[in-house]
């Protein structure tokens, strides 16, 4: 749809950016300019000036700039239609129509809308009549009440023909309703039937909030658990999100935004605080709704089953969304644990639990490499090129040149990693002359005294819980409070996918997920000879009992070692003195930090 340069500026005429841009910046005036913080970036120095006179607003923390126009659509999520629609209102202006067959498609579409929120409002007030009873009995059943029952306009589609009657009753015509999808025509030539009949509403609405269509579910078990509305001129399924409108807000605020397989994940999510949620509707994600997404977010969470299902479905997500993504534009992948979805898991285990299930989400290019490599041996020429050609096939679906370019790369680096031959645990002393060196620390270097020591420790504390993930319930949040180097984070991170994925804890199964994501090499070092050596517990042998107590030792001599830490900046300080004194406590610092040291130490030579 194409606007007359007229009509825009006139819009642009009545109504000033700081009033627009007012309504989500807190704008003070300085000189002809107003400033503000930027809506684009956290920032604590004001960078997003609002000039009404040029009629723009410059950000210079983001370099984004523009009208009216480009800042409704930035900050709402819309399209440049929908906010020449939503500013022409705020204006008053109406907005001109462009033929004649165009206004009575507007027209059309306008009384269909009409007919929607009347429908929408008479399943609402269902809920609350005694014919409604048992659909409200059922969603105070799923742990909904009041508040959200109203937020989400949930409502009830009693059984029998009553609704067509009532609706008509308001005036309402039968062509729209059909129209509408919410009546049907029997083939038999009969009356025309309410599509929604003893099932609980659900309201879809569009981007900005307007009802467009309904999803129904029955109130027990059963086939057809939920139907939708049929396409209309409102409400295309491909390209519709539920509760897109909430979650728009919620998104462009926190940066997140989570996507699940179903209504009630919806809504329990943001019960639990997670406003930013959205699914589709029934269906595999679509291109369109891929896109919608991005228009939200850079890195979509989608949120699946731990089950071969949800695997399945991540694969196929995965798959349809190569070939569009765009430089910072990519979709996370979060798996729940075995047998839950998001509504059952905020409801049992807790936000704290999703939370943990978000951050655990994994990125696409590694969802790709598992879907190529899984379960392939590499251990012959053959089989090793017939592996490189699928990871090959698969990333020249990628269209974007610099994405796709780093997909190679990154996958190239993964791929001979791969085929790298390893250490072994049992070899590490003999041929050390062949492979790359662990670093051993130089006894006067403190800093990698204190470094090569920490490493270890973590490691070894990483080793137990993987060869005694019984405990991993019990330590898995003060192992989350630990700082780690960016590759043993990486298996941490894998170590909490799987204590929310896993059906049991096994390390077997511990074992096997961390050497298809990590690499069988980074978990040949963490469970090798040098980690195991001066940590008996972390063996797979020691008992429960004494994997715990290291553990707790563990825990409690990194927090000593953060002290040790302090003591090696003090002594730091000490030595640049350059005075006697200085020396003197340098010295002392340093045969403190060496004495804590001095064991690990010993077991690198
Ligand atoms: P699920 O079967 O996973 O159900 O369907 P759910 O979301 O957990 O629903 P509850 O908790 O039993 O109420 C996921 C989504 O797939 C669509 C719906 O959109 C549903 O939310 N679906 C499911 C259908 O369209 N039709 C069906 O018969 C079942
Ligand atoms: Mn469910």
């Amino acid at each position: 749809m194409s606007f007359p340069p007229s009509f825009l500026d006139e819009i642009r005429g009545r109504v000033s950016v700081s009033d627009i841009c007012g309504k989500r910046v807190k704008l003070i005036r300085r000189g002809r300019e107003f400033v503000g913080l930027s809506p684009f970036n956290q920032e604590r120095t004001p960078s997003f000036t609002v000039n009404d006179e040029k009629g723009f607003y410059h950000c210079f923390s983001s370099g984004k700039h523009g009208d009216v126009f480009s800042f409704v659509m930035e900050t709402e999520g819309l399209s440049f239609p929908e906010a020449v629609q939503m500013l022409a209102a705020e204006a008053g202006v109406a907005v001109p129509e462009q033929t004649p067959q165009d206004r009575v498609r507007e027209a059309r579409r306008a009384s269909l809308h009409d007919v929607t929120e009347a429908a929408c409002a008479w399943f609402e007030g269902q809920l609350r009549t005694a014919r409604g009873a048992e659909g409200l009995t059922y969603l105070q059943g799923r742990g909904l009440d009041d508040a959200a029952i109203e937020h989400f306009r949930l409502g009830y589609a009693p059984d029998g023909r009553i609704m067509a009657d009532a609706l008509k009753k308001q005036g309402l015509d039968e062509a729209l309703l059909l129209e509408a999808g919410l009546l049907r025509r029997p083939d038999d030539g009969r009356a025309p039937y309410p599509f929604f009949r003893q099932r609980v509403i659900f309201p879809i609405t569009d981007r900005r909030g307007r009802v467009i269509a309904f999803g129904g579910r029955i109130l027990g078990d059963g086939a057809a658990k939920y139907i939708n509305s049929p396409d209309t001129p409102l409400f295309d399924k491909g390209r519709t999100l539920y509760n897109l409108a909430n979650a728009r807000q919620a998104a462009h605020d926190t940066g997140e935004l989570l996507v699940t397989e179903g209504y009630m994940d919806v809504i329990a999510l943001s019960r639990a605080g997670f406003a930013a949620a959205v699914a589709p509707l029934g269906t595999a994600l679509t291109e369109d709704q891929i896109k919608e997404l991005w228009k939200l977010t850079a890195e979509p969470v989608l949120c699946f089953d731990g089950d071969g299902a949800g695997q399945r479905a991540a694969h196929r997500a995965a798959e349809r969304a190569l070939p569009l993504l765009q430089p910072g534009r990519s979709l996370r992948f979060a798996y729940l644990p075995k047998g839950e979805d998001p509504d059952s898991l905020v409801r049992g285990a807790g936000a704290a639990a999703m939370r943990r299930v978000i951050d655990g989400a994994r990125p696409l290019v590694e969802l790709i490499w598992d879907m190529e490599t899984a379960g392939r041996a590499v251990d012959t020429p053959e089989r090793r090129a017939e592996m490189e050609m699928r990871i090959r096939a698969r990333i020249g679906q990628v269209a974007d040149r610099t994405v796709r370019q780093y997909y190679e790369e990154m996958l190239r680096e993964r791929l001979n990693g791969l085929l790298r031959p390893r250490r072994g645990p049992g070899m590490a002393g003999k041929s050390r002359g062949m492979m790359v060196r662990v670093e051993t620390a130089p006894r006067n270097n403190l800093a990698s005294l204190v470094a090569v020591g920490e490493r270890r420790r973590r490691q070894a504390l990483l080793a137990t819980l993987v060869n005694h993930p019984a405990l991993l319930d019990q330590f898995d949040e003060a192992v989350g409070r630990v700082d780690l180097d960016p590759e043993l984070d990486k298996i941490r991170r894998e170590i909490h996918v799987f204590l929310a994925v896993a059906a049991d804890l096994d390390s077997e199964c511990l074992k096997r997920h961390l050497s298809e994501t990590v690499g069988v090499g980074l978990l040949a070092e963490l469970l090798g000879r040098n980690v195991l050596l001066h940590a008996g517990f972390a063996r797979p042998g020691a008992s429960l009992e004494e994997a715990q107590a290291g553990v707790r030792d563990l825990l409690a001599s990194m927090q000593r070692k953060g002290r040790s830490r302090e003591l090696l900046e003090e002594g730091r300080q000490a030595d640049a003195e350059g005075t006697a004194d200085g020396e003197a406590r340098f010295l002392r610092y340093r045969s403190e930090v060496e004495r804590a040291e001095s064991e690990i130490a010993e077991l690198e030579d």
